[in-house]
């Protein structure tokens, strides 16, 4: 079957963007499948000889090739302004030069502006009970489709039927934003507003999960992009520190109508460390220099909120988990440059509770997560620069080991490594199948 998946194997900034990118070339059609402007994928292309750099909060990054169908699929949540915006900012690069490149799925719910005021308003209500949320009113538009009061982006077409599906919706948000004593919306000004942007959606919003069976009918190549990572599924997440959707591979199934047996190869994305953004449990955090290396040489900051994010060192039992739930058939392993120089490097395979306990996998309880130690192996670690490798035996020996130790330990093979921000920066071990 010609539907193959990138999946974040961690807490979500793992570099897929980087990777969709470079697989993209063997797609003939990129989908992305849940999350919204909650994820920042930053990519950085040649063009006219230069460094080119772009960030994509929402629209899938195979955008940039030129050709590539790309969609918005109904599991997305979509904030019709931000969509908007990337949609002026390519076209604006000459990108994006034909509308048919672009599909959003015409039953993707809309991200309303109550919902980010209801985000913002609820973090900040709870105090040091955060989840950290990047306020972009993901959760509350999730709650709403589960709920069943989602608004649609073809209800932004008809004033009339918007503002009949918003009015008894916006009472009851009106009323929730008085109680933390925010401003309230009015239904006209609200209607308005939301049509206008429908109005410039319009020429993009497509079936789409009838064009993916079609595409898939025909043999062609479907890439799936994953937002936000395995550990931040709503499902088999380290919950409540979760987003709001299904983050893993299963969640390309019930978000774009394709059957589980009808996914191919599974390739889960993680850094040479680890990060993780917002509040939860992470058992290899390092709060010392080591942390604070990999943050500064990882440029280790958020592309959405600009938030500093936690470091650690790679955690071989939540990979280990992560191969297991999403199926994974490879992984990709990112950022490999940020360890050169540092003079070990190690791995985490367990934990512990220093009470006889022990875990190969994160216990899912996150008061249990919470507790543990990691039980670590050290390695040697290598101190070239390996920015301009680009084949797998001109790695450093001390590299190579590392790889291959994880690819031991998890069972699946390292079909890419990434040594640097640009497109070119890769090694490429094994290629998805044609
Ligand atoms: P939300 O998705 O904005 O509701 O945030 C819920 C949790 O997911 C918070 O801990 C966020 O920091 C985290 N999160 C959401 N999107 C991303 C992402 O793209 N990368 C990393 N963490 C994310």
């Amino acid at each position: 079957m010609p539907a193959h998946v990138v999946v974040g194997a961690q807490w979500g900034d793992e570099g897929k963007g980087k990777v969709v990118d470079l697989y993209t070339e063997f797609a003939d059609v990129v989908v992305r499948y849940q999350g919204g402007n909650n994820a920042g994928h930053t990519l950085v292309v040649e063009r006219d000889g230069k460094p080119d750099k772009t960030v994509l909060h929402l629209i899938p990054s195979g955008i940039l090739h030129d050709g590539k169908r790309c969609v918005i699929a109904s599991g997305v949540v979509v904030d019709p302004a931000i969509c908007l915006g990337e949609i002026d900012a390519l076209q604006e690069r000459g990108y994006l030069q034909d509308p048919e490149q672009l599909i959003i799925a015409e039953d993707a719910s809309v991200i309303m502006p109550y919902h980010c005021a209801l985000d913002l308003a609820r973090e900040a209500a709870r105090g040091d009970q955060k989840i950290g949320t990047t306020g972009r009113g993901i959760g509350p538009c999730y709650e709403d489709r589960v709920a069943r009061r989602a608004i649609f982006v073809r209800d932004l077409f008809d004033r009339d039927v918007l503002r009949a599906k918003v009015a008894p919706i916006l009472a009851e948000k009106n009323m929730l934003l008085a109680h933390y004593g925010e401003e309230t919306y009015d239904l006209d000004e609200l209607t308005e507003q939301m049509c206008g942007y429908g109005e410039r959606l319009r020429p993009f919003v497509k079936d789409a999960r009838a064009f993916i069976r079609e595409e898939l009918q025909r043999d062609r190549q479907l890439l799936f992009e994953g937002a936000q990572g395995t550990l931040l599924d709503v499902g088999l997440g380290t919950y409540p520190f979760v987003t709001s959707s299904h983050t893993t591979a299963a969640g390309v199934c019930v978000n774009t109508g394709v059957a589980p047996n009808g996914l191919d190869q599974i390739v889960g994305i993680s850094k040479a460390y680890c990060t993780r953004v917002g509040g939860g449990p992470f058992p290899t955090e390092l709060d010392d220099e080591v942390g604070e290396r990999l943050r500064q040489v990882g440029n280790e900051f958020g592309s959405t909120t600009g938030r500093p994010r936690r470091c650690g060192w790679i955690d071989a039992a939540a990979l280990r988990y992560a191969v297991r739930i999403n199926g994974m058939t490879g992984l990709a392993v990112t950022k490999l440059d940020v360890l050169s120089g540092l003079e070990t490097v190690k791995i985490a395979v367990g934990y512990t509770d220093g009470q006889g306990n022990e875990w190969d996998e994160p216990p899912m309880n996150v008061d249990v997560l919470a507790g543990v130690e990691p039980v670590y192996e050290e390695m040697p670690g290598w101190s070239q620069d390996i920015t301009d490798v680009r084949q797998w035996e001109d790695l450093p020996t001390a590299a190579k080991r590392f790889l291959e130790r994880l690819a031991t330990i998890l069972e699946v093979p390292v079909v890419l490594v990434s040594v640097g921000p640009a497109r070119a920066e890769t090694i490429v071990m094994r290629q998805l199948h044609r």
